[in-house]
């Protein structure tokens, strides 16, 4: 990408990720200035005057730059408002969560802009906020330490440690709970156990909501994880959580509904378990196995859930059965013999259904 001025830099994870020797997925461009009138010679496909931003396409490609710009939070714990587009590059980056992430990178020279000692940071594994009012204008920041810390293996500065434990125990709930799924998510989808014992043994897990009690899991949860592939990974630990205060979506809430149906039955045979978990999602059988019993989930997921009937309408209509309703009851008699008793063969099946329906 051949886009370079004076005035642009790289700025936040991708400055931090390139010095770690990391990749970064997404690259933020700032200018120090008015991105969008720095962008007038350039090819534009998208701007926004209010937050200062324009897309512009740079050989086939799509690139943001934003405006350097100051921001306050009028109501805090919610989204800021944008004060003055254009300020000096180090006002925009005082404005950011933490040291490692308010480094830039000139686009011409490569020089490293480090106000805030990110780079001494960096070296020294800490996560160290910008200024006291960090967590309460944005509350969301202490999962984004949570998951930085499991990231890099980082942890946080001793000053900052102590702004967390003192937000925790005076929480304002009135905040953007959006933003903290957002950061729940990226975190928690890094399937780390590790991650769930700092959110419950830092109190991080009370930013959930009111009420809330902090939840025992399995501490193989990761190998179950990795085993199963499920596709939301965060949900099987944040599912176990009150989740009224967020926005979730269809098949997230289908996933909770499931689990908190499941999560209080009483199994007293594996045809009972089958019942219960067959038309359940994966999600909400792997939250039952880390919370609640995981050998039953174990014994699900690699055999019962395996076993199938070998006859089908066919067969019944060779012993002279008529369709109609009684097949349902047939074949879900035959299940709960096989299941009992899983050497069964279609033979052994057949005789069966003689026996009590002919
Ligand atoms: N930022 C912030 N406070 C937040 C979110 C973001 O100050 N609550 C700032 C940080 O400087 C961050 C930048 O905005 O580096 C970009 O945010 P984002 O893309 O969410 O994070 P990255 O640091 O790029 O990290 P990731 O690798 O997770 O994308």
């Amino acid at each position: 990408m051949k886009l370079i001025d004076k005035n642009l830099y790289y700025v936040g994870g991708v400055v931090r990720d390139e010095i770690l020797g990391l990749e970064s997925f997404d690259i933020d461009l700032c200018y120090e200035g008015n991105a969008i009138d720095f962008a007038q010679t350039l090819d534009v496909i998208k701007t926004n005057s209010d937050f200062g931003t324009v897309r512009v396409v740079v050989e086939d490609k799509e690139i943001d730059i934003a405006s350097t710009r100051c921001e306050s939070y009028p109501k805090k714990g919610h989204l800021p408002v944008v004060n003055n587009i254009g300020c000096s590059l180090k006002e925009d980056l005082s404005r950011r969560d933490f040291t490692i992430n308010a480094l830039a990178k000139n686009t011409v020279s490569g020089e490293i802009v480090d106000f805030f000692d990110g780079l001494g940071d960096l070296k020294n594994k800490k996560l160290k906020v910008l200024h006291d009012k960090s967590f309460i204008d944005d509350p969301s920041r202490i999962i984004r330490g949570l998951k930085f810390a499991i990231r890099f293996d980082f942890e946080l500065d001793r000053e900052t440690k102590k702004l967390q434990d003192e937000y925790l125990a005076n929480i304002n709930y009135d905040m953007s709970y959006h933003r903290i799924k957002k950061e729940l998510k990226e975190t928690f989808n890094l399937n780390s156990y590790n991650a769930y014992e700092k959110f419950v043994n830092e109190n991080i897990y009370k930013l959930l909501g009111e009420n809330q009690t902090p939840k025992k899991i399995d501490s193989r949860v990761e190998e179950l994880i990795k085993r199963y592939n499920p596709e939301s990974v965060w949900l099987i630990y944040m599912g176990l959580y009150d989740l009224s205060n967020f926005e979730l979506t269809t098949s997230e809430k289908s996933i909770v509904e499931a689990y908190e149906k499941v999560c209080n039955l009483k199994f007293n045979t594996d045809y009972d378990v089958y019942k219960a978990f067959e038309e359940i999602p994966l999600e909400a059988v792997l939250m039952y196995g880390i919370s609640i019993n995981y050998d039953v989930a174990i014994n699900y997921l690699e055999s019962i859930s395996k076993i199938k009937i070998e006859i089908c309408g066919d067969d019944l209509q060779d012993l002279g059965i008529k369709p109609g309703k009684v097949y349902k009851e047939i074949f879900d008699y035959i299940l709960r013999k096989k299941i009992e008793t899983p050497s069964l063969d279609k033979k052994d099946e057949i005789n069966l259904v003689r026996e009590k329906y002919l």
